[in-house]
Parts: structure tokens; C-alpha cells; sequence
């Protein structure tokens, strides 16, 4: 891999490294006072969530990468409708969910997290359905009454796809669509090049936390000088231009958001960091890693992508409502899940996408980034559980939050919507 990424077009900010002092708040209509903690600690907020919030919400279960091929499925559990869901790819590619229970006396059909099959078969008493949920076989089916195959497939869920990005709706009939749910955020953010899709690499935990906590760790680079000295400050700070890692931009886009991180231009690996100088990529941020396929060109460039094209940029963190988040970079995009189980615990998942390595030096180079990310997130994570107990002790009822965290005030402003209205539409207004 050659160390040659091409830089975002020059504009009137580029170069710039004083930060804009606008209130990243101001501008999204927010409030700036203290907000309550009782969404974090309170299980009958958590059971509103899960009835108003993610029962009503387009819910990201991953991408189509994951079915690879016609008659490929994959099986996720989701606590937070107390249900096993199925999302097959059938014929003419078409993607269909269901749940992942058995028609006859209501067994889980499907036990593999993913797998190829014609035909899906409850191992019970071996009834057999087609990948688009018709039943297909029933043994001694003439001993039972009247039995109507045509009626007994698998219970559908309602399914979309943006982007390669497959949502969930638990609604048999959504109120909203998918598009209509992502609104601006929908359009703003399509078109987008999502490279290096060849691997992936999973780090999942769970958390005696709310589902809030984990999000809120990944939602403000407020924290990057403190709780990432060593590993990510010296790329995403900078001691004179941006010591506390203000963000390059933080907007709302309806019930969705994103900021933009700060890149430190002068960074280079220390001369200690033998193996970070051997992998390292000039001009992409070089923390992150870097592709120079072409594709990075081609990501800077949408107008989405570091809306302010300004040259100290690292990475976007965008939020799709309620708990889904897409990261870009120069090296590629990775996402996080946050699955509520219980109003105190959470099941986390972060899918980093990777290419297949191309020589020795590419080969250390993902594993250096790989690493450098394990480190990364396991200092992000490290207070969730202890913030839960702080919490939950009743000591403090509120929080206090910046400028720079305004996406977690958006988020809580946002719920408090959903968990109010009536109607998804009002939601969304
Ligand atoms: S419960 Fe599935 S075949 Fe009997
Ligand atoms: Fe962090």
C-alpha cells in the first residue's frame, strides 16, 4: 500500500485549525440546561423505550455483506422485543425477516447465528419452511385437521434496506417508512462509497449499564484528552489549536445526528512507536489507518463527509435514531449496535470492515489499526458500568452537559419525543 491519499479540495477553511466557537447547541434548537438522569436508571422509562422507542423505530440489524449469496440467513436475538429474529436472502436477491418461530407448536426453527439453506427445518418435529417463510413440508400431515399449509408460514417482519444497511420494523404495519424515518438524514448521507467490506472484525460485550451509557461513550470527543492520553489524543487534539478535541461541526438532521472529529495535522507516530512508523499512512489521519484505492478520495468528497472540508478532519460520527452509529474515515467505515436488554443492562457491538490484505506491510498495518482500536474502545467503555452505579445511588438527579456533547442532549431530546407521542409522525415533527 503506497502512502499517498489524496486531501479534500482546498475551500475557504481548508487548513484552517482555529475552531468556531458557534454553539454547536444553539444552532440545533436545544436547550442548554441541566437534563434528567431518570432515562438511565428508571425500569419503567426502559419498558416506555421499549414499547414507544424500539417497537415503533426502524431498528439497524446489519448489512446485505452478511447474506452473501441466495438461501444464506442469519438469526439475531433482539432482548428488547423479547424475540429470535430470521433475515434470509431468497430469490431474485430479495431480503426478507421473520421470526424465528415455529408454526407448529412454537419452537425456535433455527438454532445457527448464520448459515446456507433451500430449506429452513424445526427440529422438533421436523416442519420445513422455504427462506421466503412459506411452509413447505409437514411430516404426516394427513393426521392433522383441516391444516391449511398456505397459512402457517413464518410470522414476516417488516424489512427494508438503505444504503446495504438492513432495518427491522417490529410494527406489522409501520407508520412510517423507512425513508420517511431517516428523512434528511436519509438523503443527505446517500450515496456514500462503504469500502473495504471484505472482513470484519466484532468485538461485542455486555454491560451492567443502561444502553444510554455505552452510546454516550462513543457520542463526544469532549473526553478524548482525558480518558485517551496515550492512545488517541496526540491524533485527535492538539496541544495549542484544540486541546479538548472540539469538533470540526455537530449538527442535527431531523431525529438523526453527527459530528465531525478533529484531526491533528502535525501529528506523526513517536519516535518510539517503532511499529506505528512502519505502518503508518501520511495524510489520513494516520491513526485511523488509511486506503489508498481511491476510495477515500471518493469519501471525502461527498458533500456529507466532513461538511466543512476542513483538512484537520479525522473521522465522521453519525447516529441513525435510536441506537445505531456509523463511523467514516479514510480507512473505512465501522459501526457500533447498542441493544437494550434491561434498564440496566446492554448487549454492544462494533463491526470494524476491513479489506483482505494485499502484502505484509497491509497485513501489520490492519492489525496495528485492529489493536489500536481494541485499546481504544476498552478505554471508552471503562466508566459505563461505574457511571450506572453512580447513578442509580440517587446522588445526583440531573447531568451537566457542553457544547461538545450536544448529540447526547439530542438523543435524550429525541427519546423524550418518542416516548410522548402518540403517533410516530408526531415523533418525527
Ligand atoms: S415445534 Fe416446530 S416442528 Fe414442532
Ligand atoms: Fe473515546
Amino acid at each position: 500500500m503506497s502512502a499517498v491519499i489524496e486531501k479534500p479540495a482546498q475551500t475557504p477553511n481548508a487548513g484552517r485549525h482555529v475552531i468556531d466557537e458557534q454553539s454547536f447547541t444553539h444552532a440545533a434548537g436545544l436547550s442548554t440546561g441541566p437534563v434528567s438522569v431518570e432515562p438511565y436508571r428508571s425500569p419503567a422509562f426502559f419498558e416506555l423505550e421499549r414499547e414507544r422507542v424500539f417497537k415503533r423505530a426502524w431498528l439497524c440489524i446489519g448489512r446485505v455483506e452478511q447474506l452473501p449469496q441466495e438461501n444464506a440467513y442469519f438469526v439475531k436475538d433482539l432482548e428488547i422485543w423479547k424475540a429470535s429474529v430470521l433475515v434470509t436472502r431468497g430469490k431474485n436477491n430479495k431480503i426478507r425477516a421473520f421470526h424465528n418461530v415455529c408454526s407448529h407448536r412454537g419452537n425456535l426453527v433455527v438454532n445457527q447465528t448464520c448459515g446456507v439453506a433451500e430449506r429452513l427445518v424445526c427440529r422438533y418435529h421436523n416442519w420445513q419452511y422455504r427462506n421466503d417463510g412459506e411452509l413447505i413440508g409437514v411430516p404426516d400431515q394427513k393426521h392433522f385437521f383441516d391444516l391449511d399449509k398456505k397459512t402457517c408460514g413464518l410470522t414476516p417482519i417488516s424489512c427494508e434496506v438503505w444504503e446495504g444497511f438492513i432495518f427491522l420494523n417490529h410494527q406489522s404495519k409501520p407508520e412510517v417508512s423507512l425513508a420517511e424515518f431517516l428523512g434528511p438524514f436519509g438523503t443527505r448521507y446517500a450515496g456514500i462509497p462503504y469500502f473495504n467490506l471484505d472482513e470484519t472484525i466484532v468485538i461485542q460485550a455486555d454491560f451492567k449499564a443502561n444502553w444510554k451509557l455505552i452510546a454516550d461513550a462513543f457520542a463526544e470527543p469532549y473526553h478524548v484528552p482525558s480518558l485517551h492520553p496515550a492512545t488517541l489524543a496526540p491524533g485527535f487534539a492538539h496541544p495549542e489549536q484544540n486541546r479538548y478535541a472540539r469538533p470540526l461541526s455537530a449538527m442535527a438532521h431531523g431525529i438523526h445526528r453527527h459530528f465531525s472529529a478533529y484531526g491533528n495535522p502535525d501529528y506523526v507516530p513517536a519516535p518510539t512507536s517503532k511499529v506505528e512508523q512502519l505502518v503508518y499512512v501520511q495524510d489520513t489521519g494516520g491513526v485511523l489507518g488509511g486506503d489508498d484505492s481511491g476510495n477515500a478520495a471518493a469519501l471525502t468528497a461527498h458533500p456529507a463527509i466532513n461538511p466543512t472540508k476542513d483538512r484537520s478532519w479525522s473521522a465522521d460520527v453519525t447516529w441513525i435514531f435510536p441506537n445505531f452509529n456509523i463511523d467514516y474515515s479514510t480507512g473505512g467505515f465501522w459501526t457500533h449496535e447498542f441493544w437494550p436488554v434491561a434498564h440496566n443492562r446492554t448487549q454492544w457491538t462494533l463491526k470494524i470492515y476491513i479489506p483482505k490484505t494485499m502484502s505484509i506491510r497491509h497485513r501489520l498495518q490492519l492489525e496495528h489499526y485492529a489493536c489500536r482500536w481494541a485499546e481504544v474502545v476498552l478505554e471508552d467503555v471503562t466508566n459505563c458500568e461505574r457511571i450506572q452505579r453512580g447513578l442509580e445511588s440517587g446522588a445526583k438527579d440531573t447531568m451537566i452537559l457542553q457544547d461538545a456533547e450536544m448529540l447526547i442532549r439530542h438523543s435524550l431530546h429525541v427519546l423524550d419525543k418518542w416516548v410522548k407521542a402518540d403517533h410516530v409522525a408526531d415523533a418525527l415533527s
